[in-house]
């Protein structure tokens, strides 16, 4: 079990990490936010697998389920303005709160309605994809995407609590999980050379799920990613360190229509990319890359690529919201552990190590087939 306390503008807040944690939700709830009346958001295909656990948690407290088919297509403003809609016709007041259940859509969605619904009313996240418990439900970041673009309106807004419950990954789907694992992967090579040492040598346990490597993942990400947000809440500077391998990921994501691939796919195929091109800035050592390389192919099948252009996907770079004043910006690697960014490196270098990246995901070993 952990319990972490992370800070933020608006105040502290703490994440619980524990298995079992969805049976106590209500009790815990009302220990740190005291009673108030819930709402629900939850996505229908996880109320479907978990709902049950929850409800009984909530029980003694009142509470209104607001469940919902989310996916990207639903994450957008007119589920918003649905979920907000219910919530008033239910009687949501300004005490009310918020409890956002499932993946990071959820986690987005529900976050948002929290920030809008009369100017802003709490939040309690629980997250409960791998993904959004080592990433999307801490530092504030809510919100949907536009018809042109994904995360384009939204607000932040800290949570008030996030609940973990590791057991709710029992039902996750292996391909979720294995694309949830490349932000933990992701968080070590930023931050931690420890937590990159544990994915190399805890392979076994980390991909049999084992309760102490899973809560170790989800602690060591919390930890890392709250503390880089506490220094940079609203990406100034710092958090930006969070984007390694998302600027080539969400290039690939885009330059494959969104359907292809799932997110931490294209992170896998990010951060292999931004390691080649750190080595081709003489920053990272080849052995290094290697590492890098090796460990998230450890975790991740990536749906063949072939027939992708290294120089149409590179050529996306300059369209991406995260570059300024038309300057690419990336995350390279100095070593497993530290990274730092680069404005406009050489197109010619980026080309080079989105190929080499493409090569190495087509390598039979990283295939789905
Ligand atoms: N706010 C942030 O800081 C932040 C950070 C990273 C990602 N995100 C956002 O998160 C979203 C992706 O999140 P995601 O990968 O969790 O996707 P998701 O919410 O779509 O969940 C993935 C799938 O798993 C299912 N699922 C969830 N939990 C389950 C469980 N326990 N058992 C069985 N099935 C379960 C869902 O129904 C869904 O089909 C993207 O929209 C991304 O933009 C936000
Ligand atoms: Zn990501």
């Amino acid at each position: 079990m952990a319990l972490m306390r992370v800070e933020a503008a608006a105040g502290q807040y703490q994440v619980r990490i524990e298995a079992g944690l969805l049976e106590r939700a209500g009790r815990i709830i009302g220990e740190t936010i005291g009673s108030r009346r819930l709402f629900v958001v939850a996505d229908e295909a996880v109320w479907a697998c978990l709902g049950d656990r929850l409800a009984a948690g909530l029980e003694g407290l009142e509470w209104t389920l607001l469940s919902t088919p989310l996916g990207e297509p639903r994450k957008r403003l007119a589920t918003v303005e649905e979920l907000c809609d219910r919530m008033h016709r239910a009687g949501a007041d300004r005490r009310s709160a918020v409890l956002a259940f499932g993946g990071g859509i959820a986690g987005d969605v529900g976050g948002f309605v929290a920030a809008s619904y009369m100017r802003g009313i709490d939040a309690v996240q629980v997250p409960t994809t791998l993904l959004a418990q080592v990433d999307a439900s801490v530092g504030g970041k809510t919100g949907v995407n536009l018809a042109s673009g994904k995360n384009l309106v939204g607000a932040f807004h800290q949570p008030r609590l996030v609940l973990v419950d590791t057991d709710s990954l029992n039902t996750l789907p292996e391909r979720e999980y294995r694309a949830g694992l490349q932000e933990v992967v992701k968080h070590g090579i930023i931050r931690s050379g420890e937590l990159f040492a544990y994915m190399e040598r805890g392979h076994s346990a980390v991909t049999r799920r084992d309760t102490v490597a899973v809560e170790r993942m989800i602690a060591d990400s919390v930890r890392i990613k709250s503390e880089v947000v506490r220094i940079d809440e609203r990406e100034g500077g710092l958090r930006r360190i969070l984007n390694f391998g998302h600027t080539l990921g969400h290039a690939l994501e885009a330059e494959t229509g969104y359907g292809l691939l799932l997110h931490g796919e294209a992170v896998a195929f990010g951060m292999i990319a931004a390691a080649k091109l750190s080595e081709l800035r003489s920053r990272l050592n080849a052995a290094d890359r290697e590492r890098i390389e090796e460990t998230v192919l450890s975790y991740v099948s990536i749906p063949s690529l072939e027939g992708l252009d290294a120089r149409r996907i590179a050529a996306r770079i300059s369209g991406d919201k995260k570059s300024v004043g038309g300057k690419a910006r990336f995350v390279l690697v100095d070593r497993i552990g530290s990274v730092s960014e680069e404005l406009d490196p050489p197109e010619d270098c980026v080309v080079e190590a989105t190929q080499h990246a493409l090569q190495v995901c087509s390598l039979p070993a990283a295939l789905v087939v």
